[in-house]
């Protein structure tokens, strides 16, 4: 069935990867695609045509409609004609999905300020220049009585959400998008607009060419099940965007290997109080320590969440 026919979508980063795969599933189930993508290396450095032009080329042979879009979405005036790519090609836009994405993983100690910032550009600034257009635009289309259901979708990650070694700036990125698309949807629910975020887990250049060390875990092995294909993230990408999703409100799906786990984010695990006197920091400090023996506050780590599959 498909879920989406007469809806427009701008996706970024859609060139490869993830974003590629929600691309082809967004258009067969029958949204006209901006497919964006700068076609840099897994860094940021370089920019390239083609990622975006084959999967336009791929839409449009399986006979759907898409147009190529080549700017970066760390340019706010970009962003804007990011969004506009759809509007004059397509007449509207419905659903924006945040996927562009790079890596430069330093231990905190070892990062340099460009290698915080070029992250950070990308992911968090990239994510807020793209919804700051397309959310002034629906909120104006609703208040001219154009009800046009917008759908906001951020790409969080595993490293956002729970935390991984290595990836500072990356991890804290991907934590401010999950948090901005739970703030989105508050701000622009009453305008018909739900905003949620997913936590991909796949194979892509980010995980096997920026990261070998996950690569061989993720590998396809012969004759098995695909449990790493990027096309598994896809589907959800499809629901949330649909008109059926339009109760899903500022939640986080981690997504992938056939699972979509329904994340909840931080919320009081126990408390320690006293009144009427101020605590002894040494006195609170055993409060704690009692408290966090307990284990209420244990976190999960990416690595569980690999070995766990289920
Ligand atoms: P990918 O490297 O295959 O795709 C990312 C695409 O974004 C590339 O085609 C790249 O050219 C494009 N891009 C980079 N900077 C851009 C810019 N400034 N403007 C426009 N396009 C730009 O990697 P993948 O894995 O498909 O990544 C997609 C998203 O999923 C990213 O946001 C990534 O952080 C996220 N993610 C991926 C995970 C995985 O397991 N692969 C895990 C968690 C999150």
């Amino acid at each position: 069935m498909a879920l989406l026919t007469g809806k427009v979508a701008v996706i970024t980063g859609a060139g490869r990867g993830i974003g590629r795969e929600e691309a082809l599933l967004l258009a067969k189930h029958g949204a006209k695609v901006v497919v964006n993508d700068l076609g840099g290396h897994f860094d940021g450095t370089g920019q390239s045509r083609s990622p975006a032009e084959d999967v336009v080329k791929e839409i449009r042979s399986a006979g759907g409609e898409a147009v190529a879009n080549f700017e970066s979405v760390t340019d706010f005036k970009a962003a804007k004609r990011i969004i506009e790519c759809a509007i004059d090609n397509f007449g509207k836009l419905n659903i924006l999905v945040n996927n562009a994405g790079i890596l430069r993983d330093r231990m905190m100690f070892n990062m340099s300020e460009e290698d915080w910032d070029a992250v950070i550009s990308v992911h968090l600034k990239g994510s807020f220049n793209l919804a700051r257009h397309a959310t002034a635009y629906w909120r104006e289309q609703h208040k001219a009585g154009n009800v046009l259901n917008g759908r906001l979708i951020n790409t969080s990650s595993d490293s956002g959400i729970l935390g991984n070694a290595g990836q500072s700036n990356y991890g804290s990125a991907k934590a401010a998008v999950a948090a901005m698309a739970i703030i989105v949807d508050r701000e622009m629910s009453r305008y018909g607009v739900t905003a949620n975020a997913i936590a991909p887990i796949a194979r892509s250049r980010l995980t096997v060419d920026a990261t070998p060390q996950t690569a061989a875990g993720m590998a396809q092995r012969p004759g098995e099940w695909d449990a790493f294909t990027p096309a598994h993230v896809a589907p959800l990408v499809v629901w949330l965007a649909s008109d059926d999703a339009k109760d899903v409100h500022g939640e986080v799906f981690r997504v992938g290997m056939g699972n979509v786990w329904l994340m909840r984010g931080w919320h009081t695990g126990s408390k320690v109080s006293k009144k009427g006197s101020m605590w002894e920091p040494a006195e609170l400090g055993t409060k704690l320590k009692e408290e966090l023996a307990k284990g209420v506050t244990k976190k999960e780590s990416m690595g569980e969440v690999m070995g766990g599959g289920a």
